[in-house]
């Protein structure tokens, strides 16, 4: 066997699409391995949603240099493949950058990956592949591979046509494109049969889920779920990552009606401000997001909310970021991510006259992320004293304690026996660690 390493950046679609690829190399004799090390094969699967996430590739290809010089003074040979975002958006400034490099493939283009290493080991032929082909990668890609954990990432929907004028994935991942219903069910089948317990649909917009089933009709997110729903071994259903644009009625009626349907809704907003977000492009304002949540807590009133934040857009003043945490006063979010604007080239808001200093970007996102953390310390103190139903996800860091999830999502650490992982039990919920709470199995 040839050893396989693939390091994953950014978000889940990332981690779905690494699994594809060992998937995808396992038949042409790769297995997996955790270490760069003597590897046979390096995958580097990429992010490039900030600059932070971009520069983190070029220095670990440093790291990865070394490693293969020593292989081949060993007289092995180590392939140094890119994938991911940045992959797309800077391919020939890569390999150009990396000579370490042997490869760079696009998100859309990891089933020619197989291709790709024929043509190396003959030294011919093109090091790129970075189209968004009109076939789908994911017709082309083998079916999930047998390792599935008890949560299981299940990518429905790629790819955004809203151009929020921060944001690279429209260039990186290409337009809106919606996967059948028939092949999605298929394979939450297909995972639940391998031991998947709750199976989190996946798509840079997945609530804008349109998929075209066999007699031609257009299902929704919501539909997606009622019927993923009925698979007997499914007992936990999320969706993530979603617009508020995109939250139809009829989700939000699933979010009342479907019991496997969590209560738990990341839903980003990015800014308070009517102003930025009109200037990032969102298509909603501060009040419609506001009245959107009340909505969603009308049918679902034990839901949490987490968002994400941007601080420091161009234009954003005191104001702005004043609204902003108005905002977050008023929603109560359960937890939250939030960053520092990045410029991105080629973006509308890369080009933007007024840019936001570095040191008050800082001391916006101090104040915004201590907000952030008090609510989310005031959630998980709600919690404590309750009884909550824990999906057992793996074994726990300390003997004899295994670690699962609340509904809300919070990582729930008990003291029982290793068999009840894959099965949802009543937890006591008794105190707070630093990042996870602590239980008591009733
Ligand atoms: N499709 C999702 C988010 C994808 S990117 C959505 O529409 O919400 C994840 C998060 O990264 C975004 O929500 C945003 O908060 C952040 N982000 C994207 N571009 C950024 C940039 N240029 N600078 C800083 N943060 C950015
Ligand atoms: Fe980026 Fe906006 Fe698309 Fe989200 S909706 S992926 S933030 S362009
Ligand atoms: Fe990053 Fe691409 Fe995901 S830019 S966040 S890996 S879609």
């Amino acid at each position: 066997m040839k050893k396989l390493f693939i390091k994953t950046y950014g978000c889940q679609m990332n981690a779905y699409d690494s699994a594809r690829m060992a998937d995808l190399l396992a038949p042409l004799g790769f297995a997996g391995t955790d270490t760069a090390e003597d590897a046979d094969m390096v995958i580097l699967n990429t992010c490039h949603i900030r600059e932070k996430a971009t520069e983190k590739v070029y220095s670990e290809l440093g790291c990865i240099r070394g490693l293969k010089e020593d292989k081949s003074r060993n007289g092995g040979r180590m392939l140094v493949a890119v994938a991911g975002c940045t992959a797309q958006a800077e391919g020939e400034e890569i390999l150009a950058r990396a000579p370490v490099v042997d490869m760079v493939v696009g998100p859309q283009s990891y089933h020619r990956l197989p291709e790709m290493i024929a043509r190396i080991a003959r030294g011919a032929g093109t090091r790129i592949e970075a189209d968004f082909p009109a076939l789908e990668k994911f017709d082309a890609l083998p079916e999930a591979g047998s390792d599935t954990g008890v949560s299981a990432f299940l990518t429905v929907q790629e790819g955004c046509d809203k151009f929020c004028t921060f944001c690279v994935v429209p260039y990186t991942r290409g337009p809106e494109h919606s996967r059948p219903p028939e092949k999605i069910i298929a394979e939450a089948r297909s995972l639940s049969a391998r031991g998947a317990r709750e199976i989190v649909l996946l798509g840079q917009n997945v609530n804008a889920y349109r998929g075209q089933d066999n007699a031609g009709k257009t299902w929704s997110l919501a539909r997606l779920i009622e019927a993923i729903a009925g698979i007997e071994d499914v007992l936990r259903i999320r969706y993530t990552t979603s617009h508020p644009r995109d939250m139809g009625d009829d989700l939000i009626e699933a979010h009342g009606a479907i019991e496997k349907l969590m209560p738990f809704l990341h839903l980003p907003v990015q800014s308070g401000s009517d102003s930025v977000l009109a200037a990032m492009n969102r298509q909603h304002t501060a009040d419609e997001y506001r009245a959107l949540i009340a909505r969603i807590r009308a049918r679902r009133p034990d839901i949490a909310f987490s968002s994400d934040f941007i601080v420091g857009f161009p234009g954003e003043s005191d104001a702005d970021f004043e609204a902003t945490l108005q905002l977050v006063r008023d929603i109560e979010y359960a937890q939250c991510f939030s960053f520092k604007y990045s410029s991105r080239p080629g973006t509308p808001a890369a080009a933007a006259r007024k840019q936001i200093a570095e040191s008050v970007k800082s001391a916006r996102l101090d104040v915004l992320q201590k907000l952030l953390l008090s609510q989310q310390d005031a959630a998980n103190k709600a919690a404590i004293g309750k009884t909550m139903d824990v999906l057992f996800e793996k074994p726990g860091r300390g003997a004899g304690q295994i670690v699962g999830r609340t509904p809300h999502l919070n990582p729930v650490h008990v003291e029982a026996p290793a068999r009840l992982i894959g099965s949802i039990h009543a937890v006591h919920i008794e105190a707070l660690t630093a990042n996870s709470v602590k239980g008591r199995l009733l």
